[in-house]
């Protein structure tokens, strides 16, 4: 099953992903979490990638494709995958397709976490993420608290909160989306893949209704 998450920032695809996976044994792939990791290891497109997302703008088309045609081609991918925050413009969406086309492995699934903007930015500005990365789990400081402050659940590390969580990189983060995201809505629309989920409500609910989507 190879699926495409979309959906704003803060609309809860990690969230999301991070159970699916655990559903279906499908791998999640965050571009998100990929470029943290650059970053973190100092890499040079991890340097060039930081530019952007401090400011709450998109890396540039090349260097995401490039990162996640390199992804694709791994042979954990064979019982499919979940892409969370990728595509997420039109050239990478065609890129996409070409890949998969080039691959006889077509995408199933474009499900669209439906969230508004006004709830995105109170769950941005409280989310805690796991330093762990190979766990990476996220919390929100009043909407799905940790039993302990500060300190993953599942894994025991600390904490932390994100660079481009701040309410002013939020914002352009909801402007980028809007603007260059919000399209591919209607382009996996007329293809049929277009899968619609409520986003508001309790994190399990939503799981569940993206769960009778996907079978
Ligand atoms: P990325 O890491 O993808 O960030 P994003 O799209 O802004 O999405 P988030 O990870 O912030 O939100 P999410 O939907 O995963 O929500 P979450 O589950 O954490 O990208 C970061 C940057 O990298 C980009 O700005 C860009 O610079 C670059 N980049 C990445 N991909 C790129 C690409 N393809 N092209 C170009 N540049 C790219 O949930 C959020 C919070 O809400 C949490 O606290 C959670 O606990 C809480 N929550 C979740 N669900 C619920 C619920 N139902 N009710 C209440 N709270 C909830
Ligand atoms: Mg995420
Ligand atoms: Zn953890």
């Amino acid at each position: 099953m190879r699926i495409v998450l979309l959906g704003g920032p803060g609309s809860g695809k990690g969230t999301q992903a991070k159970k699916l996976t655990v559903k279906y044994g499908i791998p999640q792939i965050s571009t998100g979490d990929i470029f943290r990791a650059a970053v973190k290891e100092g890499t040079p497109m991890g340097i060039k990638a930081k530019e952007y997302m401090d400011k709450g703008e998109l890396v540039p088309d090349d260097v995401v494709v490039g990162v996640v045609e390199e992804r694709l081609a791994k042979p954990d991918l064979d019982p499919g995958f979940m892409l969370d925050g990728f595509p997420r413009t039109l050239p990478q969406a065609e890129a996409l397709d070409k890949i998969m086309g080039g691959m006889q492995k077509p995408i199933d699934h474009a499900v669209l976490v439906d969230v508004p903007d006004k709830e995105l930015m109170k769950r941005l500005t409280g989310r805690r993420t796991c330093r762990n990365s190979d766990c990476g789990k996220m919390y929100h400081v009043m909407f799905n608290p940790p039993k302990k402050e500060g300190i993953c659940d599942a894994c025991g590390s600390e904490l932390y909160q994100r660079d481009d969580d701040s309410e002013a990189t939020i914002r352009e983060r909801l402007n980028v989306y809007n603007e260059q995201t919000a399209p591919l809505i209607d382009y996996y629309e007329k293809k049929g893949l277009l899968r619609k989920v409520e986003g508001v409500g309790p994190i399990d609910g939503i799981f569940e209704k993206i769960v009778k989507i996907l079978g």
